[in-house]
């Protein structure tokens, strides 16, 4: 009897105490405390939900993966800054080789929680909890894209052969010569989830994300689009939904070049056989390359010089290309946004992670995360991280270091959280991932090149680049002219304010949605892509009905300047993009 009590009140107590718990943990974290209206949301989205309430304290798998995701800039082969036409490997196959050694020595630390300070400073905003309100207000003051008509709007998908798409797919694991690209492909080309260590991101929308996933990522963003048609005389524009960016990763060390163009060679056939082509030679067709432009125009055809020559082929010549880099000097391609780790769901999610940034103290002045490129004679990365070092108000990550912090989302995200300004000099080429890393964590981009972004992606950034983010020509850095920090102290603190609200303001622009989730009201980046590339098509189609070609004359060299400013006349930015060897590119 007496024991049957004990034991049931002991029962009770350890009920109670499991009850408490429960409900303490999903206070924390199970509950989304501002999609009180978005009810709907939540259960369109609930197995996502469930899944995230699982501590994601168990994607250790992919540690090594990251340096390349992360870097930004690793895999990114480049010649373009070798004027001498020289193709050299670049010193990115050496890090990438790094990475598949120090597979394992990466521990678990970060994905456990990363110390009680970050945590409390975390659990304070989920008690002024003001975001909903937030959430409610910008979704007010947005226009409605739902209810735009279609006129006008409509894409027509090639159905290519698998062999173009999605047979790369099924190859993951032989796409790349130094990375195992499937753990990248899950989830329509997001990446495995990252789950939420020490609150560094939110609750649900992190992936991690590989830069060279874009293709993928668009192509299933493309099927969710709202006016596709199977009508292509209907058509304002043509997708070729082409993984060319996945097709040449596999042969970009140690093929011969006929190798590495064999497939795009047979893919510009098959579209040039298509009705579809004759009606504008190939003007209205646009297709994704997920890797930088210099992967693509090998300008001779030789066994060692660098990628395939896609971009130069007459019929691409036609059509619009994107890339994550485009090259200044060429018409046919235009920059959009690299993918960061974040594909919210809702629109909600993106104004939420907005409010998250404004509220962050930012403890360092500037950051930087990167590799140095001692091999590249005018590289400014070894000075950057000298002063980056010396000055007590700089945070470095170096991805040198073996402890490799660098190969982290979190660390990267963290620092970048708590930065003012996020330092973003060219690696191999000009662009990095990183700037929309920085953009996306509230952190102004400090440039060092017009080509890192400002001639770029013309469809994303606002034209006056001044409203978010700092340019310090790299000459200045060379010479040993200029201090970083006293440059970026010289900002006033409202100044900075301004800054940052519109980089905060930007995020949803250069963001991918989650390929899966429809957001009601804000546009993401492929929508302003594909809004960018209509535009485009359609002054094309005016001009062959005019019997004109405008679009055609300007020195093709002068292609930056032509499209970001509507005039090729001499411009301060001019010596930024002299280059003395145009034949090999
Ligand atoms: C290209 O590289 C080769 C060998 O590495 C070198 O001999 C040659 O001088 C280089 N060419 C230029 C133009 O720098
Ligand atoms: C990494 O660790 C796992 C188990 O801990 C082991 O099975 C695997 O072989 C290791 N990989 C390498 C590259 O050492
Ligand atoms: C186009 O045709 C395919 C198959 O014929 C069909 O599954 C798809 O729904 C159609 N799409 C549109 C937008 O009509
Ligand atoms: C470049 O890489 C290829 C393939 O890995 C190798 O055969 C070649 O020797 C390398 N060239 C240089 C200059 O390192
Ligand atoms: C590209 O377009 C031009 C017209 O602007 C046309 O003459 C040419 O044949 C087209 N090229 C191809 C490969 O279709
Ligand atoms: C982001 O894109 C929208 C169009 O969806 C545009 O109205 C807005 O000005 C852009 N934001 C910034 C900060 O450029």
């Amino acid at each position: 009897m007496d024991n049957s009590i004990t034991t049931r009140s002991r029962n009770k107590i350890w009920f109670v105490f499991v009850i408490l718990f429960v409900f303490w943990y999903l206070l924390l974290y199970g509950f989304d405390w501002s999609s009180l209206r978005g009810l709907t949301s939540i259960s369109n989205d609930q197995e996502k939900s469930i899944e995230s309430i699982v501590p994601k304290s168990i994607h250790l798998t992919n540690n090594h993966e990251e340096k390349e995701t992360l870097v930004s800039d690793s895999g990114n082969t480049m010649n373009v800054i070798d004027n001498s036409g020289n193709t050299t490997n670049v010193t990115d196959d050496v890090a990438d080789d790094n990475k598949e050694k120090h597979a394992n020595d990466s521990s678990t630390e970060d994905d456990a929680i990363e110390d009680v300070d970050d945590l409390e400073k975390e659990l304070e905003p989920i008690f002024v909890d003001d975001d909903a309100k937030y959430g409610v207000d910008s979704n007010n003051q947005e226009n409605g894209k739902q209810e735009k008509s279609c006129a006008g709007r409509y894409i027509y998908v090639h159905d290519l052969p698998s062999r173009f798409n999605n047979d790369l797919l099924a190859q993951c694991k032989s796409l790349n010569k130094w990375t195992d690209m499937c753990q990248y492909l899950v989830n329509m080309g997001l990446g495995s989830e990252l789950g939420n260590p020490g609150r560094i991101f939110s609750r649900t929308g992190w992936f991690n994300t590989n830069q060279f996933s874009l293709e993928v990522i668009f192509h299933n963003r493309m099927k969710q689009y709202d006016c596709l048609t199977n009508d292509s005389s209907e058509a304002a524009a043509i997708f070729v939904p082409y993984y060319a960016g996945l097709d040449i990763s596999r042969h970009l060390w140690g093929s011969s070049f006929s190798e590495r163009d064999s497939d795009s060679l047979d893919l510009v056939k098959w579209l040039r056989e298509k009705p579809e082509w004759n009606v504008m030679w190939g003007r209205d067709h646009f297709m994704v390359a997920g890797r930088i432009t210099w992967d693509f125009r090998r300008g001779v055809d030789e066994d060692n010089s660098w990628g395939n020559k896609l971009m130069l082929l007459p019929e691409s010549k036609n059509m619009t290309m994107l890339t994550i880099e485009s090259s200044p000097w060429n018409r046919n391609d235009f920059a959009i946004p690299y993918p960061t780790y974040f594909h919210p769901w809702t629109d909600n999610d993106v104004n939420q992670w907005q409010n998250k940034m404004r509220k962050r103290k930012r403890k360092s002045l500037f950051c930087f995360v990167g590799a140095p490129r001692p091999n590249m004679e005018d590289s400014i990365r070894g000075e950057l991280m000298d002063q980056c070092k010396s000055s007590r108000r700089c945070k470095l990550i170096e991805c040198s270091d073996q402890q490799n912090k660098c190969q982290k989302p979190v660390h990267i995200m963290k620092m970048f959280q708590n930065s003012a300004f996020c330092l973003q000099p060219p690696g191999d080429s000009f662009t990095r991932r990183s700037t929309f890393d920085s953009i996306l964590a509230g952190c102004i981009p400090v440039f060092f090149s017009p080509g890192s972004a400002y001639v770029q992606y013309l469809w994303h950034l606002p034209k006056d680049f001044q409203k978010y983010s700092i340019l310090i020509p790299e000459d200045e850095v060379k010479n040993k002219k200029v201090s970083i920090e006293k440059k970026l102290s010289q900002f006033s603190k409202s100044q900075v304010s301004a800054m940052r609200e519109e980089v905060i303001k930007l995020i949803p622009n250069v963001t991918y949605a989650d390929p899966r989730s429809k957001w009601q009201k804000l546009e993401d980046a492929f929508d302003l892509t594909v809004k960018g590339v209509i535009e485009r098509v359609e002054s094309l189609r005016q001009e062959i009905k005019e019997g004109k070609s405008s679009s055609l004359n300007f020195d093709e060299e002068d292609s930056w300047k032509y499209y970001t400013f509507g005039t090729v006349e001499k411009h301060e930015w001019d010596p930024f993009f002299l280059r003395t060897d145009r034949s090999r590119y």
